[in-house]
């Protein structure tokens, strides 16, 4: 690795020695991927989603290919936060790997507490995925309403001096505003996007392919969205972006870079090749080297219009 070059990512007070990111859901709780990577050269793992009480996830089939990309309804199966602090993350530290944990909760009281107990241990930052149901305005995301995404910011904030990364759903009108609203809540980056809302169907049994109907779509199918959802957002905050959805390779990366970026999350791609994340940060220093770049500061949101 090249020493002068630089290409770390600081959110708030905590600096990541690389900007790329696994997307949460994609990477397990990182270490089952030991096998094939040194995880402690991945940017930060973003955890698999977890939620205060442990959850089995919905029924199989939850898994469908499509074109381009796959749908998923896993349903946020995972241990619990407890389990996930306990047992998990100090297997996971030993790896000398920074840890962001990513939560989900059916109420901002869920959120809260989550964030209170990961405020009192080792994990790096908090990524709070918003894209879930909130089950006191009848089941409608808590992504989708600006107010509601400033409540629970400002909430979960005031519980969490960590880093609080908002990770933002794409399926709203306008994403400007929600992202407005978490910076004004006291987010110190926003991450983007969750999956798209789809839907397969068997045409022999004529029934869908899912067993939760539908599901969250996700792969290089959802890139061009997901480039113009951050560069929407890049236009109106001026905290750190972390930008995902269907990167697959180095040209990918600096596509979302260019629009505003200051690091990428891996999804997908990780179920095809293992090793993606490691090898996008290594290209990632070539190609500065390459170009005589000193820092990603001189590719972040140069796009040319
Ligand atoms: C199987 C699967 C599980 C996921 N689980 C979560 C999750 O628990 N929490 C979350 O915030 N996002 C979750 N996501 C969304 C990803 O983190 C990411 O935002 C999305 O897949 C877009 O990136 P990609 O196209 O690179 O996969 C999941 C995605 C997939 C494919």
């Amino acid at each position: 690795m090249h020493k002068d070059i630089d290409m770390s990512l600081k959110i708030k007070d905590v600096i990541f020695e690389n900007p790329i990111f696994t997307a949460s859901g994609t990477f397990g709780f990182g270490y089952e991927f030991d096998d094939f990577i040194d995880i402690s050269e991945v940017g930060g793992v973003v955890v698999k989603g977890l939620t205060l009480e442990p959850r089995k996830g919905n029924k199989v089939p939850r898994i469908a290919e499509t074109a381009g990309g796959m749908l998923n309804s896993v349903g946020l199966e995972n241990p619990g936060v407890e389990y996930f602090l306990s047992d998990i993350l100090p297997k996971l530290k030993s790896k000398n790997v920074k840890v962001i944990a990513n939560i989900a909760g059916n109420n901002i009281e869920d959120y809260c507490k989550m964030a209170s107990k990961i405020n009192d241990s080792s994990c790096d930052a908090v990524e709070m995925n918003i894209s879930c149901p909130n089950v006191k305005q009848g089941g409608v995301a808590f992504g989708t309403n600006k107010d509601v995404v400033y409540e629970i910011t400002k909430e979960v904030r005031a519980c969490l001096d960590k880093p609080l990364i908002v990770k933002l759903s794409p399926n709203v009108t306008d994403i400007k505003e929600i992202a407005v609203s978490a910076q004004k809540g006291g987010a110190d980056c926003i991450s983007l996007i969750n999956t798209l809302i789809g839907m397969a169907v068997d045409t022999k049994t004529r029934r869908p392919v899912l067993s939760n109907v539908i599901g969250g779509l996700s792969g290089p199918a959802i890139k061009p969205v997901a480039l113009r959802l951050v560069w929407e957002v890049s236009k109106v905050v001026d905290i750190p972006i972390i930008g995902m959805g269907g990167i697959r390779d180095i040209d990918d990366v600096l596509q979302f870079m260019l629009v505003g970026a200051s690091g990428v999350a891996i999804g997908t791609s990780n179920f095809i090749d293992p090793c993606i994340t490691v090898k996008l940060a290594n290209q990632l220093k070539e190609y500065l080297k390459e170009n005589k770049y000193k820092s990603t500061q001189d590719i972040i949101g140069k796009i040319k219009l």
